[in-house]
């Protein structure tokens, strides 16, 4: 009876690790990633934060030690694994040196400008999520990486939902969504860049709560729990950054306070911004970026706010960046936020300047809101009340910006093709020749559009 009660005891104390996630780090020195951030989470904190990692599942002896940190009750945890192989499978497991988590596994970045597939997409939640992630479960093996354009999990929506109305859920929540990624984001790293839903806690128990206030604004959260290549490549915290991968330059922006004007400049619901000069070091960014042209020919931009939508322009976004996409010949600029999705033709100055994807040297805009979260059951509803209201209208036509606004005052010219009655997410083949993005409907895996751009 002793025994058994000091059992449960040690079981009570034992850390348990969750939510196991990993993102790009390193620099080889000739500009791709040589590592790999391995991030979980404890509700208390550990003596050590320790992944100990080896080529096979039976010798994972290399050990590397990290850092925790708490900014509300529970413990993130990040530890870089440096000078790695690449394009190698690793075997790894996350601990406290004492205990450790099951064993896991990743590749790391190819050799080179070596073919790369990644997934994309904005606006993934815990609620509606469920057929994007069973999608991504099952073709797991052919996706090398993820990049998420803001608005991760929704947990600040989570009042909205039976139970959470004034029960404080909004960490609870951020940690299921995080869980619920677990089986993906463990072995494929996770890209991520701050949506409005980052911003901050606006529960009824957060806003009543001083503390919880103060605690949970100006993307705390979303800063503790991840660790992207900022130090890696001069971004800051997970609001910017940029990372080099096989043909790919990815440039990852914060399109809610990062420039002049942006939608959450200052405040969401409660005060944030003041990240620092995100435009210098986006030209700065760029300028190295097109050195390296002949080795990485693809340079993809993603934020979460869409500078082109339902034909209608952000006028102060395209003020503040579109300068510099038609500088640098930036490919491609996906976004998310609204709930749908939208293949643009390459736009410049809100003119369609060209219909077609062979070497058009300016970019074209691609945005995919819509792999599934709690507010997107009241998109679908409006669409239906649309196509009623204008029989004859051609759904793959319409943009869910224009609900807002007059359908025929819109310039809908640079839309090519657009879905807003299913969840999807983009897949893109990347080369040195061409890049290939298939928008994928996550229920039925079928290839709803298609588009090559080549050089
Ligand atoms: C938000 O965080 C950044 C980085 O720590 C800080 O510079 C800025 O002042 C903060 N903004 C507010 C409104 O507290
Ligand atoms: C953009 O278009 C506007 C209106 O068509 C025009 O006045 C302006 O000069 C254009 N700007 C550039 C940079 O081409």
């Amino acid at each position: 009876m002793k025994l058994l009660l000091l059992g449960a005891c040690i079981a009570a104390v034992t850390a348990e690790y969750t939510q196991i996630h990993i993102a790009l780090a390193g620099d080889d020195g000739s500009g791709n990633s040589n590592g790999m951030a391995v991030s979980w989470q404890t509700e208390e904190d550990t003596p050590t934060t320790v992944v100990k990692f080896g080529l096979s599942p039976d010798d994972m002896s290399m050990v590397e030690t990290g850092t925790s940190s708490t900014y509300y009750s529970t413990y993130d945890h990040h530890t870089v694994l440096e000078d790695l192989a690449p394009d190698t499978k690793y075997f790894y497991s996350v601990g406290d040196g004492e205990t450790f988590s099951d064993t896991l596994q990743f590749t790391t970045s190819p050799e080179g400008g070596d073919s790369v597939t990644f997934a994309v997409w904005g606006d993934l939640g815990l609620v509606n999520g469920d057929s994007t992630r069973e999608y991504l479960v099952q073709n797991k093996e052919d996706i090398d990486l993820i990049f998420h354009l803001g608005d991760v999990g929704y947990a600040d929506d989570s009042f909205l939902h039976l139970g959470c109305m004034l029960r404080f859920c909004y960490e609870e929540k951020f940690n299921e969504y995080m869980e619920s990624m677990q089986p993906i984001v463990s072995e494929i790293p996770y890209h991520v860049m701050p949506g409005n839903h980052e911003a901050d806690c606006h529960d009824p128990a957060c806003l009543f709560s001083a503390e919880r206030r103060d605690k949970l604004s100006n993307f705390t959260a979303y800063n503790s729990r991840f660790r992207m290549p900022s130090e890696e490549s001069g971004g800051v915290m997970n609001m910017w950054h940029s990372f080099n991968y096989g043909p790919v330059h990815f440039v990852a922006l914060d399109l809610e306070t990062g420039f002049p004007g942006a939608a959450e400049e200052k405040r969401y619901v409660l005060k944030c911004g003041g990240f620092g000069d995100q435009l210098t070091w986006l030209r700065e960014d760029l300028e190295e970026a097109v050195k390296h042209r002949e080795e990485r020919p693809w340079i993809v931009l993603g934020g979460h706010h869409p500078m082109y939508n339902g034909g209608m322009v952000d006028p102060k976004m395209a003020a503040a960046i579109e300068p510099l996409l038609a500088e640098f010949g930036v490919d491609v600029f996906f976004t998310g936020h609204v709930h749908s999705y939208e293949r643009d033709w390459p736009v410049l100055n809100s003119t369609t300047v060209v219909k077609s994807y062979s070497n058009p040297g300016i970019p074209t805009h691609v945005m995919i809101g819509g792999p599934g979260n709690d507010e997107m059951t009241g998109a679908q509803r409006r669409m239906e009340e649309l196509l009623e209201q204008h029989p004859g209208l051609d759904p793959s036509r319409v943009s869910t910006q224009a609900w807002f606004d007059s359908l025929e005052e819109v310039n809908r010219d640079m839309i090519a093709v657009t879905d807003m009655t299913h969840f999807g997410i983009g897949i893109v083949k990347a080369d040195m020749e061409s890049f290939n993005m298939q928008y994928v409907q996550t229920t039925s895996g079928e290839v709803f559009d298609e588009f090559t751009l080549t050089k």
